[in-house]
């Protein structure tokens, strides 16, 4: 009998070690230790041997249980960290791998242009608002001294609306907010006014249908074209170097009188004419003048009171100039290969 225990744990122990998946230690488990399993069997016999042997017996087929019990639990456990470290091979990540870098967003250049204008005007005092680009042609034009069918409407290419030709358009201009504003405040006015304009323009280098305007408008009493110059100096010098020069000469535009062009000495060419300037010595920047009587009069203003300026300008063209490029249309390809460049 001791023999056939001996025998039996040997052959279970060998069989334990060959047994690789969870369902060959099962198998094993049922076949040595489960209740008709080959122990179970032996243990049986038991009653049959002679009394004299019984406890030796019994005491080995205890041992080899146990024994059995104990290897198959460590053969439990290898098997497992043998599978937990396959696992951890196989999904290994390498920590030491750099990170993506995530792809980092920047303020498009004309808005860049946008602030650094505003700021300038920010700094004496001017405040920022913004308005509709969907406008009714009162505030586009008539409010402005552009009375329906005057000439003057033609300088601006315009869209209207559809079912509302003639009452409501894409503004042509930012300068509806100076009635906008006026109506709504009481002297003294100061503001700066960015926004998208729409013109029914066919593109070039120079034309885009789609564009920023900043308006700007100052109104008080005792206001006068000293002050509007003073203020557009200091945007030059600001925005084109302390050394600029400006020229004031006499444009039309409805709603101021007089209506200047205002242009700064060629920053490039110091004035001795370039392609920039095209020969001239000068670049045109913006219109200005001081606001016409009519303006202040159909917004309650008191014109023998009060007095004030506006200007308008384009920052596209002044980037286009601090930059020194040639097509506006860049600005709005969304190629980022131009973009990137704006830091
Ligand atoms: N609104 C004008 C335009 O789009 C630009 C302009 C000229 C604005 C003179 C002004 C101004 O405020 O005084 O062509």
């Amino acid at each position: 009998m001791l023999e056939q225990i001996r025998e039996l744990q040997a052959q279970a122990l060998a069989e334990l070690a060959a047994a690789s998946t969870p369902e060959a230690l099962e198998a094993w488990r049922v076949a040595y230790l489960g209740r008709k399993g080959a122990l179970s069997n032996l243990l049986r016999g038991l009653g049959n041997l002679p009394t004299a042997e019984r406890p030796a017996a019994g005491q080995a087929a205890n041992e080899t249980k146990a024994a059995l019990e104990a290897a198959l639990a460590a053969r439990q456990e290898a098997l497992q960290s043998q599978a937990l470290a396959q696992a951890l091979e196989a999904e290994r990540v390498d920590v030491t791998l750099p990170g993506k870098p995530p792809a980092l967003g920047q303020v498009h250049v004309i808005t860049q242009t946008i602030r650094e204008i505003l700021d300038c005007f920010v700094g004496m005092g001017f405040q920022v608002v913004e308005g509709p680009e969907v406008e009714w042609d009162k505030y586009n034009f008539t409010m402005l001294n552009i009375p329906p069918d005057h000439p003057a409407r033609d300088i601006w290419d315009t869209f209207y609306i559809a079912g509302w030709e003639g009452q409501m358009l894409l503004r042509t201009h930012t300068s509806p907010m100076q009635a906008r504003v006026m109506e709504r405040t009481q002297p003294p006015v100061r503001v700066v006014v960015p926004g998208f304009c729409y013109r029914h323009e066919a593109t070039d280098a120079t034309h885009e249908s789609q564009f920023y305007q900043i308006e700007g408008l100052a109104v008080d009493e005792g206001i006068t074209l000293a002050d509007l110059k003073g203020v557009l100096d200091v945007f030059a010098r600001a925005l084109f170097g302390a050394e600029r020069q400006t020229r004031f000469r006499c444009d039309y535009f409805p709603f101021v009188e007089p209506g200047v062009e205002m242009a700064i000495d060629c920053f490039l060419c110091k004035g001795q004419g370039c392609r920039v300037c095209k020969h001239t010595g000068w670049i045109e920047i913006m219109g200005a003048g001081m606001v016409h009587p009519n303006v202040l009069a159909g917004v309650g203003y008191d014109p023998t009171v009060y007095s004030g300026f506006a200007f308008g300008l384009g920052p596209e063209r002044v980037a286009m100039l601090k930059y020194g490029i040639d097509d506006i249309r860049y600005f709005y390809a969304n190629d980022l290969r131009f973009l990137r460049q704006f830091r």
